[in-house]
């Protein structure tokens, strides 16, 4: 088991709860069906049996090689908007592997985070709502690859892994970022984000509204929208997947 419990505590700073687990069918899951709004609670494991990504796709999460873990924020003390959280996650991914390795990591809008141009994380971040619909909690999941080798076909030419860096601590320093983080009114958390975002200033294509696009991703705005222009026209991307069209 790579993921210790006393080994997790002894370096948090933040206060929260830690749901630990041998394995799960999705940290994401069981932070829902757990619905614990007392403050935050972190749920992590080192395998997933029924690991979720965005867009209903799955999370590859085998066994022992990647830490997965969820996040759950009461939604008065975090930004009620998903797509500023997931944002704010991946800047914490981010400061949590430089402080801890000699690792580059970069962002893909929205939610991907990159090393060596290969994909080595990704983030799902999800409301709890209460019977009435309300959000009651901001489940912000994170799946990490840390030294998963062999991945599953579809995967195979985009996936990566971090390498060498001590779960436990990784763990930690991005609950302990994102919390941090997630206190941030104002648009520095984003400029962070943009200078750590590889998609600004690309030719990215995208599929809206059953079209497809080709268009220079110009700028990231507060709430994590993407600026683009395509034929002098400017839209701002809320959601979907993007490409990046490689440099000739
Ligand atoms: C993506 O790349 O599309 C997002 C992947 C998010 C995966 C994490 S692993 C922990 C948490 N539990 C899940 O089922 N999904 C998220």
């Amino acid at each position: 088991m790579l993921l210790q419990e006393e080994k997790i505590l002894s370096s948090l700073c933040s206060p929260v709860a830690l749901h630990l687990y041998d394995s799960v069918d999705s940290t994401n899951n069981e932070a829902k069906r757990r619905s614990l709004t007392d403050g935050a609670h972190l749920y992590a494991t080192g395998h997933q049996t029924a690991g979720r990504g965005r867009r209903g796709h799955d999370f590859y999460s085998p066994k022992d090689t990647g830490l997965y873990m969820t996040l759950s924020l009461p939604i008065t003390e975090v930004e009620a908007d998903i797509q500023r959280l997931t944002c704010i996650a991946a800047v914490a991914v981010c400061e949590a592997i430089t402080a801890l390795s000699d690792k580059k990591p970069l962002i893909k809008w929205v939610n991907d985070i990159y090393i060596d141009g290969k994909k080595v994380a990704g983030i799902l971040t999800e409301l709890l709502t209460d019977e009435r619909n309300r959000p009651i909690a901001a489940i912000v999941g994170i799946g990490l690859n840390l030294t998963t080798e062999h991945f599953p076909a579809e995967f195979a030419a985009t996936a990566g892994a971090i390498g060498d860096i001590e779960p436990n601590a990784l763990c930690a320093k991005i609950t302990d970022r994102l919390i941090a983080l997630s206190h941030s009114k104002d648009n520095s958390v984003i400029e962070i984000y943009k200078t750590l975002n590889f998609c600004i200033g690309r030719t990215v294509s995208y599929v809206k509204d059953g079209a497809a696009h080709s268009a220079s991703a110009v700028d990231i705005v507060s709430d994590g929208g993407l600026i683009v222009e395509e034929n002098g026209i400017y839209t701002t991307l809320n959601s979907g997947e993007i490409s990046i069209t490689p440099q000739k």
